[in-house]
């Protein structure tokens, strides 16, 4: 082989770097981080090396043990991909050193005002690296098929606090007067896109002898009680998928400019404060990160292409963690929003449907522009209809050892495919897994659940129109009901209607982000004036993409919102992630002119 990724200059053919040490100054006043990266061979090689960099100015490139100059090259800049960085490696170079620095628009990396975080005394800055950012932090292979382990030293202005991907190593003054020097050891190998650093005021809480969460001292008390849980969550999927192998299982919750609910990053999964309803109904996301722990961290997907393999199994993984914990009924109700969000994506691609193939292909494609639910929803229906087909007991032993064969290695979908012929024969024919993997759209065995309450709240959602209406206030509903109820709903609906709505169901105050963006793209869509004072300020304090995308689309129905929505962005904007930014750049792109 050589090439194996469209995303990157990845060469199976040349020396792979098994082993990172990063030396990073973060310096906010000029937003860089600053230092050296030296990858390390796990024997002496020579001769080519391409590497990926995105934004990176590369001041020197030396042999590490020798300091004899490498030659090195920095290619044109190729959309998506970067720049690639070539290296004449001399005969028997065991490692090679990087003096460079990052651009202060990496897009892996979003460096917060103090006014943007909850303290509002200290600046904050966290990384973000899949699917293919990390090239903007480090010159590296930056392909999720080249596994590194690492140690790195991170120093930031005093005061401040370094979490990463990676075990603590200890802490000291820094080089400079006013600076503190954090370490880090990360023994176990991961894919570039799991390389993950945070900087700010941190505070933490223990949730058990192996998880604590970080987070700003204004949010920790809050972060400790909504994710208390944690070791529960921790035994419910060891006892699914085998043991947890990471060691620690942390948690950081970031400022609100976060642009994910969640980012699974080892050993400290990144987290949106968006979470923190106050009554734990959002802990799912904690669910699905952690079952990345299995699925995704420790079996990769060996590129973007194969993302339903970290994603698809992962939202199954989380369901089977909800059933064990809160039983078949609130799972039901997970697979009823994720048919939703499902059936969203579908719509939004039925003019692009070669990216509703699970396996897809992805050459020229910018992997953010490619994401959706279909590899996480379509993908975890896949996951159900084998395990349906294979019978549970049956399903649960390949699982464990699928994780056995493939743990710390990345695959391809033919690898998965391949594995599960030989394991359980003729499952994949019987399933019609070739349509589901290269054939766009929902097949037609695609598995539909339901349950008799479901019904009745999907039923008295549409018949709105007819004048059914929940009595008392739908009391007895969960969150996650509530929310499939006004998925439900039609929309636009007039005034009184949605006057209606929010007083009976109390949603304008509502601390659970997933109602109250739902109840506000209700709002949106019906330019329901009350509500716009609202939907202002969650577009101004929250950067996660999945709120921003429907908000923005639904502001743009009515002349009077899409004047709304312009001018929030030009007030948001600043605090968006770069990525953000771009993505509601598209929406108002799309808007009738
Ligand atoms: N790994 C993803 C986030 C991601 C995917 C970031 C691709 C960049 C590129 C993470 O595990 C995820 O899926 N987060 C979801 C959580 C949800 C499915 C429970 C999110 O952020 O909404
Ligand atoms: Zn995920």
């Amino acid at each position: 082989m050589a090439r194996t990724d469209p995303h990157s200059h990845f060469d199976d053919l040349q020396p792979r770097a098994t082993r990172w040490h990063l030396r990073l100054l973060a310096d906010f006043d000029s937003r860089i981080l600053a230092g050296e990266a030296t990858l390390m061979f796990s024997g002496p090689v020579a001769g080519i090396l391409d590497l990926d960099t995105r934004g990176l100015a590369i001041h020197r490139v030396w042999v590490t043990l020798t300091g004899v100059e490498v030659p090195h090259e920095l290619g044109p800049e190729e959309p998506i991909l970067g720049r690639r960085l070539r290296l004449r490696l001399p005969e028997a170079t065991h490692g090679v050193s990087i003096a460079y620095e990052t651009s202060p628009e990496a897009t892996g990396l979003q460096w917060l005002e103090p006014a943007q975080t909850e303290g509002r005394r200290h600046p904050f800055l966290f990384s973000q690296c899949q699917a293919i950012h990390a090239r903007s932090l480090v010159p590296c292979q930056d392909s999720a098929a080249a596994r590194v382990t690492y140690d790195a030293e991170v120093v930031v202005p005093d005061g401040l606090r370094a979490v990463m991907s990676a075990g603590p190593a200890g802490d000291e003054p820094g080089p400079v007067p006013g600076t503190r020097v954090f370490h880090f050891r990360m023994p176990q190998p991961i894919p570039s896109y799991l390389l993950a650093l945070a900087v700010g005021e941190l505070e933490s809480r223990e949730l058990s002898p192996r998880s604590r969460v970080w987070a700003e001292p204004a949010t920790i008390e809050r972060a400790a009680w909504e994710f208390a849980g944690v070791e529960e969550m921790i035994l419910k999927a060891e006892g699914l998928f085998g043991p947890y192998d990471w060691e620690r299982y942390d948690m950081l919750v970031l400022p609100p400019a976060f642009p994910y609910g969640g980012m699974e990053n080892p050993r400290m999964t990144f987290l949106t404060p968006a979470l923190l309803a106050g009554d734990r109904s959002l802990v799912d996301v904690v669910a699905h990160e952690l079952a990345h722990s299995w699925t995704g961290n420790l079996v990769t997907n060996a590129t973007a292409e194969h993302f339903w393999l970290n994603e698809g199994f992962t939202v199954w993984a989380e369901r089977r963690i909800l059933e064990a914990l809160h039983g078949e009924e609130a799972c039901l109700v997970a697979w009823a929003i994720g048919q939703n969000a499902l059936e969203e994506s579908m719509e939004r691609f039925r003019d692009q449907p070669e990216l509703t193939l699970l396996r897809t292909h992805l050459a020229g494609v910018d992997p953010d522009e490619a994401f959706s639910s279909i590899p996480y929803e379509k993908g975890a229906r896949l996951v159900a209809v084998l395990e349906q087909a294979a019978g549970e007991a049956a399903f649960r032993d390949f699982i464990q050892a699928y994780m056995k064969r493939f743990r710390f290695t990345s695959i391809t979908t033919e690898q998965f495919c391949a594995f599960l012929e030989e394991r359980l024969p003729g499952l994949q024919r019987a399933v019609d897994a070739q349509a589901w993997l290269d054939g766009p759209g929902m097949p037609a065995n695609a598995p539909v659940f339901r349950s008799a309450r479901l019904d009745r709240l999907t039923g008295l959602a549409q018949a709105w129109g007819q004048g059914a209406r929940p009595d008392a206030g739908a009391g007895g509903w969960s969150p996650s009901e509530l929310l499939v109820y006004l998925q439900n709903l039609p929309r636009a609906l007039g005034p009184e209607d949605c006057a209606w709505l929010d007083r009976e169901l109390g949603l304008t105050g509502r601390g659970n982000y997933e109602i109250l963006v739902e109840w506000l793209t209700i709002a949106a869509a019906s330019a329901y004036q009350p509500a716009f004072g609202r939907i202002r300020e969650v577009l101004t304090r929250v950067g996660r993409m999945k709120y921003l995308r429907p908000l923005y689309a639904a502001l743009g129905q009515h002349p009077a919102t899409r004047e709304l929505a312009r001018a929030v962005f030009v007030q948001a904007a600043p605090g968006y992630h770069v990525l953000a930014r771009r993505l509601v750049e598209g929406v108002l792109a799309g808007y009738p002119a």
